[in-house]
């Protein structure tokens, strides 16, 4: 039997990209799956896809930067599922710009959502997971989160503290036996891009997604860090492009 077979997998940003990669290809490994995001429309396409391949998902409208919400997802898991094994915090947004070009509400955004939602979904599961005693908390990063480029500055500074925030809570909560795992893409083939309205970075970015690799991909790294037995913990993986320099 696999290590997710049965697992309840909670997938936030699961209406597109590496979260619904994420939710068909858990799903094909008989996880249950709890998907959340705010397009209801491509949650409910996605929940009937994966139903209609024999598979178990149920969804939630989620805005993860509404602790409320977040709290209510997290209930949601319990009542429908009655545990959560795993949070993959994969919601996120990327409007790179050039900070003079002072694009503040874009600073606000990438802030609330890939920061504060990342630890808003933290606090939703905790503590069903340490009264269990048992859990896995996966954390989406970027190669942003490891190397900063000019026009990336805000978005990178949320990703350097995904790594932080996953770091801190490994160390707060190895002794409950909560594995976390931070993932950390290079370009991949998403919406993602589609909020960045700065057009002079515009063409570098389009050059550095040319080499994009598929969400499967990404999907795949993450299926393997549940699926290690109790005891192992993955707690970082960066997964390039080989084509993808810095
Ligand atoms: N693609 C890449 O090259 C790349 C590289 C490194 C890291 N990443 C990271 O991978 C993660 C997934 O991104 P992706 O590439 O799959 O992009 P994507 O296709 O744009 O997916 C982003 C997801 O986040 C959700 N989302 C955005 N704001 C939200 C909010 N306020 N509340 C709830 N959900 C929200 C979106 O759903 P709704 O709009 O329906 O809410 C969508 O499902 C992000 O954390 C991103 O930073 C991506």
């Amino acid at each position: 039997m696999s290590n997710i077979q049965d697992k309840v997998v909670m997938i936030t940003g699961a209406s597109s990209g590496i979260g619904e990669a994420t939710a068909k290809e858990l799903s094909s490994k008989s996880a249950k799956l709890v998907l959340a995001a705010r397009r209801e429309d491509r949650l409910k396409k996605l929940q009937e896809e994966i139903q209609n391949n024999g598979g178990q998902a149920i969804y939630k409208v989620t805005d993860v930067t509404s602790h409320e919400q977040m709290e209510e997802l997290a209930e949601y898991a319990l009542k429908e599922f009655g545990k959560i094994d795993v949070l993959i915090n994969n919601a996120g947004v990327m409007p790179h710009s050039f900070l003079y070009k002072k694009k503040i509400d874009d600073w606000n955004k990438m802030i609330d959502v890939n920061i504060k939602g990342v630890l808003y979904g933290i606090a939703a599961v905790l503590p069903s997971m340490r009264e269990r005693k048992e859990g896995h908390i996966i954390n989406v990063s970027s190669v942003a989160g490891h190397v900063v480029g000019a026009g990336s500055t805000v978005y990178a500074g949320t990703k350097f503290a995904v790594r932080a925030i996953s770091e801190g809570l490994r160390k707060e909560e190895y002794g409950n036996d909560i594995r976390t795992t931070i993932i950390s893409p290079g370009a991949v083939h998403t919406e993602l891009t589609n909020s960045i309205t700065d057009m002079d970075l515009k063409p570098g970015i389009d050059e550095i997604y040319k080499g994009a690799i598929e969400a499967d991909s990404i999907a795949r790294a993450i299926a393997f860090a549940i699926e290690q037995p109790s005891d192992v913990a993955v707690n970082e993986m960066i997964i390039r492009p080989t084509q993808q320099e810095r």
